[in-house]
């Protein structure tokens, strides 16, 4: 009975055109892939692409997660065509976008490319202001899957308003496309970007270093103190923009540097430990190609994507801030916790996480990721030995 009501009724109402929104559903989880700009800036092209692909497949990293492969600004001429569409440079991409996509997409991969809402890309490349129904149209028949929208060039433009149009005509275009908001935080699109995007940058831009700044580039302890900063600078599970994350909806304290130059190991893989702490995309800005066997393992490490890509989707927080030790805290699915340990100090030292003193994490056992084995329980603090800027990384788990 209640079915034919239900299938009389469906019959009753006329089809309305769906509403505008964001799609749904394509990241419970955060984003992971390879993004050119951090390596490559504007010396891109289709055999790069091509060949961090077939590298990915082979060396694991696609299998790891790493399916979105987003090429960055600079991919364009520096003019519409005559019918007001932009056209990929055919010096950088002589066989077009679309013959890359399905390259892409027959190897498992998604593909990802950047706009931006004002009138020029930083790179001063045309900008999608007023052409973002045209525009989205094409990156659909490109297969795009992903949209980097950048912010130069936008004048007085509304953040909120002009991200909005550019999601309704992603959605008018009807491919499901994962929309990447770059306003770098200056809107605090945390307060406003959940239903517009999939992720939204909290900050400028990320440089391979662990504390420098350059122009408004800056090193990664400096961006991710921000996610603090910015909003409350109180410590604790409640306060920092982690609040406002979740499945579907991330904060991206920017891509990836592990592995470039600017670091010692011990930093990428710091860096890389406390992108998963919170729950940041995993966007790879080295060049995959060419990089060491440790740097590979760093990246690839199951147990410790897994952190980054827990089902929970609660992003970690500042437990402790001192001048040489952070302890930061993560709350996983199933009652665990991701527990990290950095030295910020000049030098190596001896570090401790007092457990008995954080009750909350009740009593459980502890498995050291990087070292992949068991570390006791909280029952004792934990102790370890690390160099300069290097991490413990931590699982914990109830002892039943
Ligand atoms: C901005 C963004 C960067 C990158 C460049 C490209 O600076 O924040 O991530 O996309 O533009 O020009």
């Amino acid at each position: 009975m209640k079915r034919l009501l239900s299938l009389l009724l469906a019959a009753a109402i006329p089809t309305l055109p769906a509403l505008a929104q964001k799609f749904e559903g394509l990241v419970p989880t955060p984003p992971m892939g390879f993004n050119t700009w951090n390596t490559f800036a504007t010396n891109i092209s289709e055999v790069l692409i091509m060949e961090t692909a077939d590298t990915m497949v082979k060396n694991g990293m696609r299998d790891a997660g790493y399916n979105y492969i987003v090429l960055d600004d600079c991919w364009a001429l520096r003019t519409r065509d005559a019918n007001g569409s932009l056209v990929p440079d055919p010096a950088k991409f002589p066989s077009g976008m679309k013959a890359l996509g399905d390259y892409l997409h027959a190897r498992g991969f998604k593909f990802g490319i950047y706009g931006c809402a004002g009138s020029k890309t930083c790179g001063g490349y045309p900008g999608s202001q007023g052409h973002e129904y045209q525009d989205a149209r094409l990156f659909a028949s490109w297969g795009i899957d992903y949209l980097k929208y950048d912010w130069c060039f936008t004048e007085t433009r509304n953040a909120k308003e002009a991200y909005t149009t550019m999601r309704d005509a992603l959605f008018a275009a009807g491919r499901p496309v994962v929309f990447s908001i770059c306003e770098w935080g200056n809107s605090k699109p945390w307060e406003w970007a959940k239903d517009v995007g999939h992720l939204w940058r909290t900050t400028g831009d990320i440089t391979d270093s662990y504390n420098a700044v350059q122009r408004w580039e800056r090193g990664w302890k400096l961006i991710l103190d921000l996610q603090y900063s910015q909003v409350q600078p109180a410590d604790g599970p409640g306060n920092g923009i982690g609040q406002y994350a979740g499945p579907g909806h991330w904060n991206d304290p920017d891509m990836l540097e592990v592995g470039n130059e600017g670091l010692t190991f011990a930093e990428s893989r710091a860096h890389f430990s406390m992108w998963c702490m919170l729950a940041a995309p995993l966007m790879a800005g080295n060049d995959v190609r060419h990089m060491s066997p440790e740097i590979l393992a760093v990246m690839t490490n199951k147990e410790v994507v897994a952190i980054d890509q827990d089902p929970l989707g609660k992003q970690g927080w500042r437990f402790r801030a001192e001048p040489s030790r952070e302890i930061w805290v993560r709350e996983l699915a199933n009652g665990e916790w991701a527990v990290a340990l950095l030295n910020t100090g000049d030098t190596a030292a001896e570090l401790s996480i007092d457990f008995p003193h954080m009750g909350f994490l009740g009593n459980c056992a502890i498995r050291d990721l990087w070292d992949k084995k068991a570390a006791g329980t909280t029952e004792k603090a934990f102790t370890k030995r690390l160099e300069s800027h290097d991490v413990a990384l931590l699982r914990l788990k109830p002892i039943k």
